[in-house]
């Protein structure tokens, strides 16, 4: 039995780590005996990209099956060596959140396509694009077990924090009324700085214990792995980076309630 959840990995926030996070944390759900899928709904495509996909070489991803132009499971692309799946996106993508707006219920078209083979996975992880735009509303609608908000432990690391917030209170009227925030995760901790301590009380005090204890640390080898087009868990999963993802999916399996028994990496 699968338990096809699906969560989207949200910020308009460029660069806080949502791609990081979707890889990575996906990798070790998958090292953990979980069927992951990864839908890269960016049209910067850097989660197609850090999996050693060439963009340009994809003529038919999320933008064919977001348009209705293509059917989504031949389009699924695996990896069972990095215990990956991954509906991957072009630059073509760019152009679907023009196209989709003469589509009736266009916010709702990634449900739609999920919705049917949701079942396949255990966890499905949608990586969002730094905006607020009709791609990242898709993703937000879709999101039936809630978005996780990466945080970078940085100055102004709250900013805009309130726009996405009035943005899924607008989509939960509107659009998706169960929708909710199912964890802010901290990323690019730097321990050497008390900046880095202070915006993680910051944060904890805003979101209390919406926030994940699992705190992602900065870690070059993180930054190294998608030039070698491979997950943390492959690259370098003894690095702190490595460690913490792993950490992050063994406390996400435990907060959704993965029986101990089952959390065993396979390796
Ligand atoms: N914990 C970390 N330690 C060091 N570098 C990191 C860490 N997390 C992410 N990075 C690096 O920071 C950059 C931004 O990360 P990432 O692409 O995951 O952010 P993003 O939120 O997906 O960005 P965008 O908004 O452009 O989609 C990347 O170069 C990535 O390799
Ligand atoms: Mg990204």
């Amino acid at each position: 039995m699968t338990l096809g959840k699906i969560y989207t990995i949200v910020n308009q926030k460029g660069g806080v780590g949502k791609t990081t996070t979707a890889i990575n944390l996906g990798a070790y759900l998958g090292n953990f005996g979980q069927k992951v899928l990864i839908i890269d709904i960016d049209p910067q495509s850097n989660a197609t990209s850090c999996l050693g996909i060439n963009k340009h070489d994809i003529d038919s991803g999320t933008y064919n099956v977001l348009i209705g132009a293509q059917p989504i499971l031949p389009q699924i692309l695996h990896n069972p060596r990095f215990k990956l799946s991954l509906l991957p996106s072009s630059p073509a993508l760019a152009g679907a959140e023009i196209e989709l707006i003469d589509v009736q219920n266009r916010e709702y078209s990634l449900k739609n396509i999920l919705e049917p083979i949701k079942y396949r996975y255990d966890y499905i992880l949608i990586d969002c694009p730094p905006s607020l735009g009709l791609l990242t509303v898709n993703g937000l609608v879709a999101a039936i077990d809630g978005v996780l908000i990466p945080v970078q432990c940085e100055f102004l690391a709250l900013e805009g924090l309130g726009q996405l917030t009035r943005t899924i209170n607008l989509v939960k009227t509107s659009l998706y009324k169960e929708l909710e925030i199912r964890g802010v995760i901290l990323t690019m901790f730097d321990g050497r700085t008390n900046l880095a301590s202070d915006v993680v009380e910051e944060v904890r005090r805003y979101f209390g214990d919406q926030v994940f204890n699992t705190i992602i640390p900065r870690s070059i080898r993180l930054a190294e792995a998608p030039s070698y087009g491979q997950p943390i868990s492959i690259y370098a999963p003894e690095s702190t980076g490595g460690q913490a993802y792993k950490a992050l999916a063994k406390e996400l399996l435990a907060a959704d309630n993965i029986h101990k028994t089952i959390i065993q990496e396979v390796t």
